[in-house]
């Protein structure tokens, strides 16, 4: 007999995430894949990490394998807070909660804010991850276009007018996917709408950090730390493996996600939270910073050479002063999905724009990462791609 799982609604209306599914296809080893979000594996920093990690055994074993708090470990809170402030956040290590991920992140806000029916605010294309967190409570997204100056903050009093959402979710620097940055002018126009209408800002930041040309611009937290939850991650700087990351926000909000994280896991990986404060203490963050917009300034350098030399004149990209990736359009018509099949027997990947689009639409758009395969590769890879879009849309 066949069991009949007896799934709730919810659960029965997720979906696996379309990137999840592409980078099983893209896992052969002879494919060059753009598709996924990795850093260089050949750059983690495994020599610091080794010595905090036998430092921590060594002096703090007794508390580092145990059960710890929820909030996190307080002296990673510390640094953190001490960090943020540095950059001109107002922020306090009571107001930090350590997530597993800043995914995580995303998922207990979606728990705190949002029921079934509710609208949220985001760019269209956004974090298809993001996507995947919010569409589990059962929302709605209204989609506000990205331009080379970032999400189109003009359209978006609006919106909050017309759909009175939760929240607005962004990611203003380094956008994934589309690698633009919110200029200043609109960042301090966002949060005096944020502010007038009383709907708060999650601002996404996993990429700030990895900048490789201009100048850093203010977080939306450091404009107004009233109204901005903020998410930052050790993934993309440090390693993705640890999962390891914060929510800052006003105390009443850490509060509850405190709570609602109790539910979920307890506390995240005590044992990577002591590894990663010790790497921090050792100065270890800023060095590998250091390596890594070197290295990534010049793949993302490679990439658009490449692009420049190779692709069809038809097709137009994003330069991103930063982060791990750019969006490419393809003429209109053009069908990026299907042809990633025909990129695929070229052995080279990349994700198709719809991935990152939560109401449909982007069939002739995709996002090309430049940071995990290398200089050689890169530009093999980009003459294997302008190959098939040469042969496919002229
Ligand atoms: C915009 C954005 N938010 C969140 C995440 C998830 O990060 P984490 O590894 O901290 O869960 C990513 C990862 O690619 C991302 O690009």
């Amino acid at each position: 007999m066949e069991w009949r799982w007896n799934f709730s609604q919810a659960a029965l209306k997720v979906k696996s995430s379309a990137i999840r599914d592409l980078l099983k296809l893209t896992q052969q080893p002879d494919v060059i894949s753009f598709a996924g979000g990795l850093p260089a594996p050949e750059l983690f920093p495994v020599e610091g990490i080794m010595e905090a990690s036998d430092y921590v055994l060594k002096h703090e074993g007794q508390f580092a394998l145990q059960y710890s708090t929820t909030e996190g470990y307080r002296l990673l809170r510390r640094f953190l807070a001490k960090r943020m402030t540095q950059k001109g956040i107002v922020v306090d290590e009571d107001e930090i909660l350590i997530t597993g991920g800043s995914q995580q992140g995303l998922d207990l806000l979606g728990r705190l804010f949002l029921e079934e029916g509710d609208w949220i605010i985001s760019a269209q294309p956004t974090y298809v991850g993001a996507i995947q967190a919010f569409n589990a409570y059962g929302v709605k997204f209204h989609t506000i276009p990205l331009d080379k100056d970032g999400i189109k903050v003009d359209l978006i009093e609006e919106a909050i007018k017309e759909k009175n959402p939760k929240f607005i979710y962004v990611i203003p620097t380094f956008q994934n996917p589309g690698g633009v940055t919110l200029s200043v002018e609109r960042r301090k126009k966002l949060v005096e709408i944020a502010r007038r209408y009383q709907v708060p800002i999650v601002e996404d930041d996993p990429y700030s950090e990895l900048r490789y040309e201009g100048e850093d611009l203010p977080t939306l937290k450091a404009l107004g730390s009233d109204v901005v939850i903020l998410l930052g991650t050790f993934s993309k700087i440090v390693s993705p493996g640890l999962r390891t990351a914060w929510v800052a926000a006003a105390a009443p909000v850490i509060e509850k996600l405190i709570k609602l994280k109790q539910g979920a896991d307890l506390h995240t990986n005590t044992f990577a939270q002591y590894i990663l404060h010790q790497f921090l203490k050792g100065g270890g963050l800023d060095k590998h910073i250091k390596i890594l917009r070197e290295e990534y300034g010049q793949r993302r350098r490679v990439m658009l050479e490449a692009l420049r030399e190779n692709f069809p004149p038809k097709v137009k990209w994003t330069s991103p002063q930063g982060g791990l990736f750019l969006w490419v359009e393809l003429p209109s018509g053009a069908d990026a999905t299907a042809l990633l099949s025909e990129a695929v027997k070229e052995k080279v990947a990349y994700v198709p724009g719809p991935a990152f689009f939560p109401n449909g639409g982007g069939e002739n758009t995709l996002r090309l990462n430049f940071s995990n395969a290398s200089p050689k590769l890169i530009r093999e890879g980009v003459k294997r791609l302008a190959k098939v879009f040469s042969a496919k849309i002229g």
